[in-house]
């Protein structure tokens, strides 16, 4: 993980571990908050205005963080690297094509709401 990233867990770091991965509650998030919301996306791919509903709420809750566009790119290009890794040899051509358009699509309009730092 990107060190930077740790001072927005701010909650999180109260566990005392040395790495957030180690923080149980922090898995937790990610888990259950953060995949959710990526099922969210992925259920709603046909659907635009639901879609787009999705992506600005996170965006806007987001911004309130001071997440800014160029940490969407970087979670992106962490996103694809993760389900690269996870499918292994099922990983085909086609799937990776489909998933960078998805991820890279999102992460751009979260982003284009979150805007430069
Ligand atoms: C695909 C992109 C992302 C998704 C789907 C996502 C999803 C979520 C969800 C569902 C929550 C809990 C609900 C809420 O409070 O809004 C959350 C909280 C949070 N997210 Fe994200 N997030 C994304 C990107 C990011 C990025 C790029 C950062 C910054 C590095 C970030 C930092 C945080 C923080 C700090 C919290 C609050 C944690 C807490 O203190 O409870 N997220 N995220």
């Amino acid at each position: 993980m990107y060190p930077d990233y740790e001072k927005y867990f701010i909650k999180f770091k109260k566990g005392g571990q040395s790495s957030l991965f180690d923080n149980p509650e922090f898995q937790k998030h990610i888990t259950e908050n953060v995949m959710n919301s990526l099922n969210a996306i992925f259920d709603n791919l046909d659907k635009e205005d639901k879609l787009k509903e999705i992506l600005n709420t996170i965006a806007t809750n987001h911004s309130k963080r001071n997440v800014k566009k160029q940490q969407y790119e970087t979670l992106g290009k962490v996103i694809l690297e993760v389900v690269k890794r996870g499918l292994k040899e099922s990983y085909t051509t086609e799937l990776e094509t489909s998933w960078t358009k998805i991820i890279t699509c999102a992460m751009e309009h979260m982003g284009n709401i979150a805007g430069e730092k």
